[in-house]
């Protein structure tokens, strides 16, 4: 590992440590269901939490409270673990191992899996909206409505929707790309957008929905290299599903050198963004990590 990633891991470590106290003191205030073995088993162990860093990098661009940061996070990873449930279920990408355990159907069945993955995409404005949290309501209102849209029909719903419709067939690079934006790029893009937000720097919040989006799709991109020739052991997820299952990705279509290249030219479009951006150090080292990881 080189000093850049050893850095880049302690950081990425810090994060994830403190959302998960967040939610871990979060489910604690709960009523106790039956349903919530089986959410903590799906949201707590073994996630990277790179949605919370990518906030938390932006968030210190743009000066907003780290705690504030994890907040949002927290509720951020409760509807992307919400979304991994339900990807892994029989009907869509029919998985048995995730984050180096069983998937939740697996363990408790299949729908304890499907309910526990709706109450985490409800929790997720549960905590956004929780009276503790002090920041406006109109800001609270706006967090809302745009994690809200990123999560269904035009956005991660409808993205798994067209994943699963597009299997075994002949889809060209720009659905491919509308897809991955959909089903990935856009709880990325809200995770770059509730600094704004958060900070009240409105002129900001074209430049950082792009930014988000683009990051989100080369993580997306990068998701799809690691399962054409990643280490299963290491990514806690079997590999070669996307070929299995027939999926539409940049490799299917361009080869996997070709999805590299394209990965390298994302790349070097994200950089020309930050390199007007103060402060921008620690996003730029979560971007190599991105291109560089094996999980
Ligand atoms: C996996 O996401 C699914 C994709 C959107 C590519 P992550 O790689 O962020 O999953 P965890 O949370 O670290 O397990
Ligand atoms: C998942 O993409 C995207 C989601 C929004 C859940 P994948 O289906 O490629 O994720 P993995 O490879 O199973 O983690
Ligand atoms: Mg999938
Ligand atoms: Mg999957
Ligand atoms: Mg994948």
């Amino acid at each position: 590992m080189t000093k850049l990633q050893k850095k880049m891991k302690k950081k990425l470590n810090k994060v994830a440590k403190d959302t998960n106290i967040f939610l871990k003191n979060y489910l604690k205030k709960q009523k106790k269901t039956k349903l919530m073995e089986p959410i903590r088993y799906g949201l707590i162990p073994g996630g990277k939490k790179i949605r919370v860093k990518i906030l938390v990098d932006i968030g210190k661009i743009l000066s907003v409270p780290y705690r504030h940061l994890i907040r949002i996070g927290a509720a951020v990873e409760c509807i992307h673990a919400y979304s991994l449930i339900h990807d892994d279920l029989p009907c869509m990408d029919d998985d048995d191992l995730r984050r180096g355990k069983l998937t939740v159907h697996k363990k408790y069945g299949e729908s304890t899996a499907v309910l526990a993955g709706n109450s985490l995409l409800t929790m997720a404005f549960e905590i956004i909206s929780e009276k503790t949290f002090l920041i406006s309501d109109m800001k609270k209102n706006q967090l809302v409505y745009i994690l809200a849209a990123s999560s269904g029909h035009s956005g991660i719903a409808g993205g798994q929707f067209q994943d699963l419709s597009f299997e075994r067939k002949k889809i060209g690079k720009s659905k491919i790309l509308e897809m991955q934006l959909n089903k990935t790029g856009k709880l990325f893009m809200f995770s770059a957008l509730a600094p704004v937000i958060l900070s009240n720097k409105k002129n900001m919040f074209k430049k950082f929905s792009n930014l988000g989006l683009e990051i989100g799709l080369l993580f997306q991109i990068i998701d799809d290299l690691l399962d054409f020739k990643g280490n299963a052991k290491k990514l806690g997820k079997k590999i070669h599903k996307d070929k299995r299952k027939g999926k539409a990705t940049l490799i299917s279509l361009l080869g996997y050198k070709n999805a590299v290249k394209y990965c390298n030219f994302k790349k070097d479009r994200i950089f020309k963004v930050l390199k007007s951006l103060k402060n921008s150090d620690d996003l730029k080292d979560t971007i190599k990590f991105i291109i560089n990881r094996e999980k």
